[in-house]
C-alpha cells in the first residue's frame, strides 16, 4: 500500500556525498542498483540520478532495518537515513565518484518493489534495441542514458540564454497548421468541426517565423518540434526537434557569425572543447570538388582528384569514353595504403561502389618496380605516369578511380572516401570539425515529376548576381543558401529569403505552381509581404543530431527520450494505433483497405 514519505525527508542526491560529508546524517531516496548480503553485514548500492553510493545496514542499523534490507532486491525504490562515514583504506572504491565514504543506516523505508528487470540497469549494456524500447523507462535509468538527457538539457538551456543574450525572442508557432513545404511527406490531423478538412504538423515553422519577421519580431528563436512523414535512418525520426531562429535585416555572414558564436559557446561549456572560430567556409562546388560530398568530414584527407583531362583520349576505353560524353574521371589516392588493401579488400571496394551506381573502381597498386593494375595494360607507359603524376602517387599508394557522370562520381567516391577511412581508421575521434557550406544550387531538375524543385525550400533568395538566369537557366542560378556540418553530418541549415512577393510568385511559378495553386496554398505569405517586408534569413540545427555528435552517440535514438523505430512507431506505447469507431465517425472518416 503507498505510504507517501513514510516519515522521511530526501537530503542530498546519493551521487553528490563526498569525504567532506563525513559525520553527517543524511536521507537519500533511489533505487537498489546492487546488493550484496554477506551475513552479518549488507551493502546496499543506492542510485538516483546523481550516480551512486554504498548504503550499509548492519548491527548498527538495528534489527528491524536489517531485517527489512534483507528483503532489498534490485531496482527496489528505498529511503535510506544514516550516517555517512570515510571507508577504511583497503575498501575504498575508485571506479564510483563517492567510492570514500558510505552511508550507514540507521532507517529504511521500502517504497515499492521491482520485478527483475528484463535488462541489467547499468551503463553500456548490448542488450537488443527492441527491448530496451519497449521497456524505455527502464533504459533511462541507465547512466549513460541518464548523461545524455542531461548534456541535451544543458545544450537547450546554453541556446536558450545565448539566442536571449543576443536579443532574440522565443515565440512558439503552432503545432496545428496548413502545410508548409519541406520536402517531406506531411503527417496530418483530421478536423472534427470542418469534415473533409486537415491540417498538417508543421514539418517546419518556416513561414510562421518568416511571418514573425514581417511583424517587426526582428529576432526570433524557438526550440521547435517538427514533424516529416519520411524514411528513417539512424540521423532521421519522423518526430524531431529544431533550434529554429529568423532574423532580420542581415545577410548572410550576420547569420553564420551569430551562430558560429553559439555553437562555439556550446561546446565549450559542455565539454570544454575549444572550437575555432570563424569555421571553415566552402562552396557546394569545392566541396564536391574536393570531398564528393556537400556534407564532408575533413577530419581526414583521401580528397577526390580530377583526371578527366588527364585520362582524355586515352587508350582505357572506358575512362576516354566517360570524358568524350561529358562525364569526369575522378580518383582517391590512398596513401601507403599499398599493404592494407589486398586483392580481396579491392574486390569488396568495387562492390561496395556499385551501391552507390557506378559502374567499376579501376585502381593502381603502386609497388617498388611495377604498378599493378587491371588498366595499365590499356595504357601507353606516358598515360600512366601522367595519371601517376596527377594523383601525386609514389610507392606504396593505392589510387582509386571511378569513371561516371558527375553526380555519380561524387556519390560513390565521396562515400568511398568515408568508408576507407573508417576501415583504415584514418579519423581522429577527439576533433569537432565544423564547416559551412554555401552557394547552393537553388533549384534541381525531378525527372520523373517533370519539374524543377527547391532544393532548399521555395522561400530561399537567388544569389543577387545570379537572378537574370531565372529567366535563362535556372539550373544555374546559386541560392543564399548554407548548411553547418560537423564531422560530415549535416547538423543544420538555413539561406537568406525571399522577401518581395513578385520574386516569390515568380519563384511559386517557376515551381510549377499555377498563380491559383500558389495564391491557394501561400497567399497569406504573398499578401504578407505586400504590407512592408524586411529583408530576413535564418536557419535551424536539428538538435537531435547536435546533440548525438556532443555525446558520441551513433543514432538520434540515444539521445531522445522516447524515440520511435523504422517503422514509425512507439515499442513502448504501441503507438499509433487503432482507435474507437466512434472517433472515426465524428470525423467522418471511415476506412477503407489499400492495395
Ligand atoms: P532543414 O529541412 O534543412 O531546414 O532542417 C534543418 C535541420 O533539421 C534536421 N532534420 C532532422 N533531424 C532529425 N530527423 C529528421 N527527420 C530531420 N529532418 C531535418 C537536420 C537539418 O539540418 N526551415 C528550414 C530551416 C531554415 O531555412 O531556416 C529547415 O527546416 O539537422
Ligand atoms: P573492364 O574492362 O570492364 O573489365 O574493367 C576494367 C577495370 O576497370 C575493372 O577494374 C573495373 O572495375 C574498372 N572499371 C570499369 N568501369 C569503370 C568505371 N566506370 N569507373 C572506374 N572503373 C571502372
Amino acid at each position: 500500500m503507498q505510504k507517501g514519505l513514510a516519515g522521511l525527508k530526501r537530503t542530498n542526491y546519493c551521487g553528490s556525498l563526498t569525504k567532506a560529508d563525513a559525520g553527517k546524517t543524511v536521507t537519500l531516496m533511489g533505487w537498489a542498483a546492487k546488493n550484496r548480503d554477506l551475513g552479518g553485514v549488507i551493502f546496499v548500492d543506492l542510485r538516483d540520478r546523481s550516480g551512486v553510493v554504498q548504503t550499509v545496514f548492519n548491527e548498527e542499523s538495528g534489527s528491524d532495518v536489517f531485517t527489512l534490507a534483507e528483503s532489498i532486491r534490485s531496482e527496489f525504490v528505498i529511503g535510506v537515513e544514516g550516517v555517512v562515514r570515510e571507508r577504511d583504506p583497503q575498501t575504498v572504491n575508485p571506479n564510483i565518484a563517492t567510492g570514500e565514504i558510505e552511508v550507514v543506516a540507521s532507517q529504511l523505508v521500502v517504497y515499492s518493489k521491482s520485478e527483475t528487470p528484463p535488462f541489467y540497469i547499468e551503463e553500456g549494456i548490448d542488450t537488443n534495441e527492441q527491448v530496451r524500447l519497449k521497456y524505455r523507462y527502464l533504459d533511462l535509468r541507465r547512466p549513460d542514458m541518464q548523461r545524455n538527457m542531461l548534456l541535451r538539457h544543458k545544450a537547450c538551456k546554453i541556446a536558450r540564454d545565448y539566442f536571449d543574450t543576443n536579443g532574440f525572442l522565443e515565440i512558439e508557432t503552432p503545432i496545428l497548421i496548413k502545410s508548409t513545404p519541406e520536402g517531406a511527406r506531411d503527417y496530418l490531423v483530421p478536423s472534427r468541426v470542418h469534415h473533409g478538412s486537415f491540417y498538417a504538423l508543421p514539418q517546419s515553422p518556416q513561414l510562421y517565423k518568416q511571418l514573425l519577421m514581417v511583424s517587426g519580431m526582428d529576432r526570433y528563436f524557438q526550440i521547435a518540434r517538427c514533424f516529416r512523414d519520411e524514411d528513417l535512418r539512424a540521423d532521421r525520426q519522423p518526430e524531431f526537434t529544431q533550434i529554429d531562429i529568423e532574423m532580420s535585416f542581415v545577410d548572410m555572414d550576420d547569420v553564420i557569425s551569430i551562430n558560429e558564436g553559439m555553437l562555439a559557446k556550446m561546446f565549450d561549456e559542455t565539454l570544454g572543447y575549444k572550437v575555432e572560430t570563424p569555421f571553415l567556409r566552402l562552396s557546394y562546388k569545392e566541396a564536391m570538388a574536393r570531398f564528393g560530398s556537400d556534407k564532408p568530414d575533413t577530419r581526414f584527407g583521401l580528397e577526390l582528384i580530377n583526371m578527366s583531362d588527364v585520362v582524355a583520349g586515352c587508350g582505357f576505353k572506358v575512362f576516354a569514353d566517360v570524358v568524350a560524353s561529358g562525364g569526369s574521371v575522378r580518383a582517391i589516392n590512398v596513401k601507403g595504403a599499398a599493404d592494407r588493401l589486398s586483392r580481396r579488400d579491392l574486390d569488396s571496394l568495387v562492390e561496395f561502389v556499385k551501391i552507390y551506381r557506378a559502374k567499376g573502381l579501376a585502381w593502381f597498386v603502386v609497388t617498388e618496380g611495377e604498378i599493378k593494375s587491371p588498366v595499365t595494360k590499356f595504357l601507353t607507359e606516358e598515360e600512366t605516369q601522367a595519371i601517376i603524376t596527377r594523383a601525386g602517387a609514389e610507392i606504396g599508394d593505392v589510387v582509386l578511380f571511378v569513371a561516371d557522370k558527375d553526380p555519380i562520381v561524387f556519390d560513390a567516391l565521396g562515400a568511398l572516401r568515408c568508408e576507407l577511412a573508417k576501415r583504415l581508421d584514418l579519423i581522429d575521434k577527439s576533433k569537432f570539425n565544423f564547416l559551412w557550406v554555401t552557394d547552393f544550387p537553388l533549384l534541381e531538375y525531378d525527372d520523373e515529376e517533370k519539374k524543377y524543385v527547391a532544393i532548399h525550400h521555395p522561400f530561399t533568395s537567388p544569389k543577387d548576381e545570379d537572378l537574370a538566369l531565372l529567366e535563362t537557366d535556372p539550373l544555374k542560378v546559386r541560392a543564399k543558401a548554407y548548411d553547418v556540418i560537423l564531422n560530415g553530418t549535416e547538423l543544420g541549415g538555413g539561406s537568406i529569403r525571399i522577401y518581395d512577393s513578385q520574386l516569390q510568385s515568380k519563384m511559386f511559378s517557376l515551381l510549377g505552381f499555377s498563380q491559383e495553386e500558389a495564391h491557394a496554398r501561400f497567399g497569406y505569405l504573398l499578401d504578407a509581404f505586400k504590407f512592408g517586408t524586411p529583408p530576413h534569413g535564418g536557419m535551424a540545427y536539428g538538435l537531435d543530431r547536435l546533440i548525438m555528435l556532443l555525446t558520441g552517440s551513433s543514432s538520434i535514438r540515444d539521445v531522445m527520450a522516447f524515440p520511435k523505430v523504422q517503422n514509425a512507431s512507439e515499442l513502448m506505447t504501441n503507438a499509433p494505433d487503432t482507435v474507437d469507431l466512434k472517433q472515426l465517425k465524428e470525423l467522418g472518416i471511415k476506412l477503407v483497405s489499400v492495395e
